[in-house]
């Protein structure tokens, strides 16, 4: 049967790709960050779904779900792991404090590293496993390519997570382990209602407080008319059995506005734009 470690599985993109995998008969390990915290996974997807509980901040914690689950595989290798778990702390970078800046790059990118590093031995690099290298999906972002105003901490820990994830490809590729990013851009999930934090009120009345509340509510308003998380799930499935998959699969609406244009733009001019569009023009000289 084949095997799936995936993080983050309490809500959204996490969650919809326990319930695929499950759906197309594999076992899925995924982690919540307290027991019980799989909101009814374990009830719903029945015995091919067993709940991890860790952190990816806890190495400990980590460890002893890589103990748990290579107590299950009996001598097999994982066929897949998906990092997933992730969040996001917008703010204007002049103001925002470094203990939730940093708080994404503990989470989206080192993280990342402490699961890959605790499952790699179950992933194929234990040469004493039977059955084939697995495959391990880094769900970056968008944000790993681009980076808007107000998302700096996002944007460093995915264009992080990119780097992480080029490396990985060519270093792992002595165990026969491939690496695919996933890059969405906007999806319906709860991550959107946690941008809405009471502390943020904490910009009220500096220079970018009414500029950060037009950019939370643009950034909510794209959020409802993103992709859904079911999508993500089908694209992770496709990434994890095409026999040839890409190293990344970037999936955007709006694809030329908001993805090829962008990339294809001077540095400057897209400065310029994302300027205007943001309301962020020098106003210190304006009579
Ligand atoms: N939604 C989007 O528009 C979008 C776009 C691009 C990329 N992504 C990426 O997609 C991934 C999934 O996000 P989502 O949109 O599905 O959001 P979500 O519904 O908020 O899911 C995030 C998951 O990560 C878990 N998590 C957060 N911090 C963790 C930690 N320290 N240790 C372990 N687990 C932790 C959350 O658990 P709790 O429930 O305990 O918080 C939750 O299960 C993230 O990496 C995100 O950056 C999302």
């Amino acid at each position: 049967m084949r095997t799936a470690v995936v993080t983050g599985v309490s809500s959204g993109i996490g969650r919809a790709v326990a319930e695929q995998l499950v759906a197309e008969g594999w076992h899925v390990f995924g982690s919540v960050r307290k027991p019980g915290g799989d909101e009814g996974l374990s009830a719903g997807l029945g015995g091919r779904f067993t709940p991890l509980v860790f952190d990816v901040r806890d190495a400990e914690a980590v460890a002893a779900a890589a103990g748990q689950v290579s107590q299950a595989l009996d001598g097999r290798t994982l066929t897949a792991l998906v990092n997933n778990a992730g969040l996001a702390n917008f703010g204007p970078l002049a103001l925002q404090p470094i203990a939730d800046w940093q708080a994404q790059i503990d989470v989206n990118l080192v993280g990342t590293l402490r699961v890959v590093q605790a499952f790699l031995p179950l992933l194929g690099a234990d040469p004493a496993r039977s059955g084939q290298p697995g495959r391990i999906v880094n769900v970056s972002s968008v944000s790993g390519s681009m980076t808007l105003p107000f998302v700096s901490g996002y944007a460093a820990s995915k264009h992080g997570l990119e780097a992480l994830s080029d490396a990985m490809r060519s270093e792992l590729a002595i165990y026969g382990i491939k690496t695919i990013v996933i890059q969405p851009g906007p999806v319906q999930t709860p991550i959107w209602r946690k941008v809405h934090r009471p502390e943020d009120g904490l910009y009220a009345g500096s220079d970018y407080g009414a500029l950060f509340e037009a950019f939370k509510s643009a950034f909510i308003a794209a959020g409802r008319n993103a992709h859904v998380p079911e999508s993500f799930a089908k694209l992770i499935y496709k990434a994890l059995t095409a026999r040839n998959p890409k190293s990344r699969y970037a999936r955007v609406r709006g694809r030329f506005l908001n993805w090829t244009l962008p990339s294809l733009l001077p540095a400057r001019l897209l400065d310029r734009l994302l300027i205007e569009k943001f309301g962020l023009s020098d106003q210190r000289y304006v009579a």
